[in-house]
This record gives C-alpha cells, structure tokens and sequence, in this order.
C-alpha cells in the first residue's frame, strides 16, 4: 500500500532496485534515474547516418548527457534490434596526455581498442592484437591498421563511436583524422562502415597548431555532418 504515498515518477522497480540520482559520469541505466539517453539525441537521423555509411560528428557542451547517449546507442546497435552491427565505444582522453607524440597517443588509442573490443564485443582476436600492438614502429599507419583487424574479425559491419575526440591536440589529432580519412574509401568491410566523433567542439571547425608543420591545419573527415540537439 505504501507505494500509493510514492511520488508519481517512483515504481515499484525504483525502490527494488535502489536507484539514485547521478551527477558524476554517464548515467547507468540500472542505478540511476534518467530520461531515455536516446531521446536527447535525432535518434532517426543517427542511424540514418550509420546506414548510408558516414563518418560524423556529435558535439555539445560538457555534463550535457553526451557519453550517456553514446553508450546508449552501442547497446542499441549490439542489441541487433535495428540491424546486424558490431559497435565499439572508446574514449580517448587518455591520449591527451601524449601531446603531439603520435607514437604514445596511437599506443592509448590502442589500448582502449583492445578493452572494448575484449570486454563489449568479446572479440578476443583484436582485443590480443590491440594490447600487444607497438604503435611506435609506424604510428602514422597504427590506428588505421588496428581498426583494419577489427573491422576484418567479423562479417558484422563495425560502428565506432569515439569520445573526447577534442582532447588530443596538434600532430596526434591530425594523424587520427588523417587515418580515418585513409581508411574511409575502405568501409565497410576493411574499415568501420560509421564513425562518430564525439566531444565538446565540433572537430571540422577547429585549427589545429601543429608544431611539425608550423602552420594551421584544418581538421576534417570526409563526410562528416554536424549532428547535435544539444547545442
Ligand atoms: N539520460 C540522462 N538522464 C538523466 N541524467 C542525465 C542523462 N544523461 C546525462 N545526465 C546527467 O548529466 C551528467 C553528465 O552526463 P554525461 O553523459 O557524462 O555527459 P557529457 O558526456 O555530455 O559530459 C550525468 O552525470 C547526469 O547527471
Ligand atoms: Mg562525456
């Protein structure tokens, strides 16, 4: 009878499952109260991106539900409900602290490649592959190969969903769109057939100071297309 007393928005499912309110990181939908992260998003024009095989950008201030909706939407693709994917998230802030080192920042990127790829898609091959892989040796080619092994691993086209694009800086930014941009004439099958780049600004308008080239850079992927309701 108690439930009766309860607000309006509480089921009996909330108090079971002792939810609560998230201010800290992404929410998860088993611990806490949240609106359907998709919801925030033009849900219909993202798969439609994803379908006709686009590399895009999702871009929106900080703490505005961003990560949330991305990994929302990993497990919508995985769950096979709107079509046979494979979809990785990886973020790669941790990069940030390799600064302009390209060696060091495609080394993170693989690292984070290797734990989704083991603990998402339990794609054992690449997540082995990742770990070991010594970016060092041709950091300009090393992420373009990586994400060749993963999409190669299954006959599932692969979608990556990449967080925190905006924390690398200068050469090591450069080279991941560049690398992309490398791989983009190869999707689906040899490449991820959809990319997002997710972060706080929108990576096709921001110049890049690249101190190898003493120059501005613009940084761009081919076919990408603003996609935000946040802003
Ligand atoms: N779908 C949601 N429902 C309720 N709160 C949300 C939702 N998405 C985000 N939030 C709130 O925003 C905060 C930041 O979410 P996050 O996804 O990490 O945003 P961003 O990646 O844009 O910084 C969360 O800690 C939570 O308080
Ligand atoms: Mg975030």
């Amino acid at each position: 009878m108690c439930v009766m007393f309860l607000p309006k928005t509480w089921s009996l499912i909330d108090l079971l499952f002792m939810r609560d309110f998230n201010t800290v990181g992404p929410v998860r939908l088993e611990d806490h109260y949240y609106v359907p992260p998709l919801d925030r998003v033009n849900l219909s024009e993202v798969l439609s991106l994803e379908r006709s095989k686009r590399y895009f950008v999702l871009h929106a201030p900080r703490q505005t539900g961003k990560t949330s909706a991305l990994l929302a939407l990993r497990d919508l693709l995985n769950g096979g409900s709107v079509g046979n994917y494979r979809c990785g998230y990886i973020n790669i802030e941790i990069a940030e602290t390799a600064r302009e080192n390209i060696g060091q920042a495609m080394g993170a990127i693989a690292s984070e490649i290797a734990r989704e790829a083991r603990n998402t898609l339990r794609d054992v091959a690449t997540a082995r592959m990742a770990d070991q892989f010594d970016a060092s040796i041709r950091p300009h080619a090393a992420l373009g190969t990586l994400l060749d092994v993963w999409a190669h691993a299954e006959s599932s086209p692969l979608v990556l969903l990449i967080d925190k694009i905006d924390a690398m800086v200068g050469d090591s930014l450069v080279s991941v769109l560049r690398q992309l941009r490398a791989g983009y004439a190869h999707r689906p099958s040899g490449f991820p057939k959809s990319v997002v780049l997710c972060g706080v600004r929108d990576v096709r308008d921001y110049r890049i100071h690249a101190s190898s080239a003493k120059e501005v850079i613009m940084g761009e992927v081919s076919s990408m297309s603003r996609l935000s309701r946040y802003a």
